[in-house]
């Protein structure tokens, strides 16, 4: 079986975050014009907070571009319940990244052409230099479910019940968790320079150990992260004691 992917030491969730913003944080300094792939949800709040930190005290952002898995469609940039509103609150309002170089999945287009244009802007941008992945509960990196192939393009996707049950936490109990999404495909993150995968708490412990010790299969698309020459996975004592090699 195939192992690529890089396991650091597991750690407290706090530092398994803290590492894991500490190697963003390295990698913007080095290479400040890079195009660096973000995530949102849950598990990267506490990393945004420690990417504003650096800012603070001196991290610039301004020459990067960056660009994010996902966005639902049916939400307006402006809904609170869109990643576009999530990024600005726990990032973009608190750096000095352009707006012009931060790019996500328009939701309120029609589906298609959200699609084709996210796939444009993700062409022209040219390859992701380093790419932030979080893990779904079944398994999925972006919005890329179970079921996705290994070379799927940036594209509209219905959401698995999995997935929309725990995003309903997001919203507010008189909302909808929209069904639909625009994703980045499983090709063009596998397609990154480098991958860095946060995966913290016990809601994510069967996925981790499946994506590690598991078939490489489209039943787990964060196994596809096991063909990938350079992905290092980050996780807490909770997320990773399902993991049959403890470390490194
Ligand atoms: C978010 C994304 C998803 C999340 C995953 C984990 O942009 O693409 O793959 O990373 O669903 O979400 P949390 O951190 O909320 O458990």
């Amino acid at each position: 079986m195939l192992r690529a992917m890089k396991l650091m030491p597991l750690s407290e969730k706090r530092e398994a975050i803290a590492q894991a913003a500490r190697r963003i944080i390295d990698f913007v300094a080095a290479r400040p014009d890079a195009v660096l792939g973000l995530a949102t949800g849950g598990t990267m709040e506490p990393l945004y907070a420690d990417l504003v930190a650096a800012h603070r005290a001196g991290l610039s952002f301004a020459r990067l571009r960056t660009v994010n898995l996902d966005e639902y469609l049916g939400l307006a940039p402006e809904d609170p319940n869109s990643y576009h509103s999530y990024m600005a609150r726990h990032f973009l309002d608190h750096v000095d990244l352009p707006p012009e170089n931060a790019f996500i999945p328009r939701g309120d287009l029609e589906p298609m052409r959200a699609a084709a244009e996210y796939a444009g802007v993700l062409d022209r941008l040219g390859r992701i230099d380093l790419q932030l992945l979080g893990v779904g509960e079944n398994g999925h990196i972006g919005f890329n479910e179970p079921g996705t192939p290994l070379d799927a393009p940036t594209r509209v996707v219905d959401l698995a019940p999995l997935t929309i049950a725990s995003n309903a936490r997001f919203f507010a109990p008189d909302r909808e968790v929209p069904s639909r999404a625009v994703t980045m495909g499983t090709a063009a993150i596998l397609s990154a320079q480098s991958i860095l995968v946060l995966a913290t708490g016990e809601a994510k412990r069967e996925a981790l150990a499946t994506a590690f010790d598991g078939p490489i299969s489209p039943e787990c698309p964060a196994s596809y992260l096991r063909l990938h020459p350079d992905c290092t996975v980050f996780a807490d004592h909770a997320a990773g004691a399902g993991l049959m090699r403890l470390c490194a």
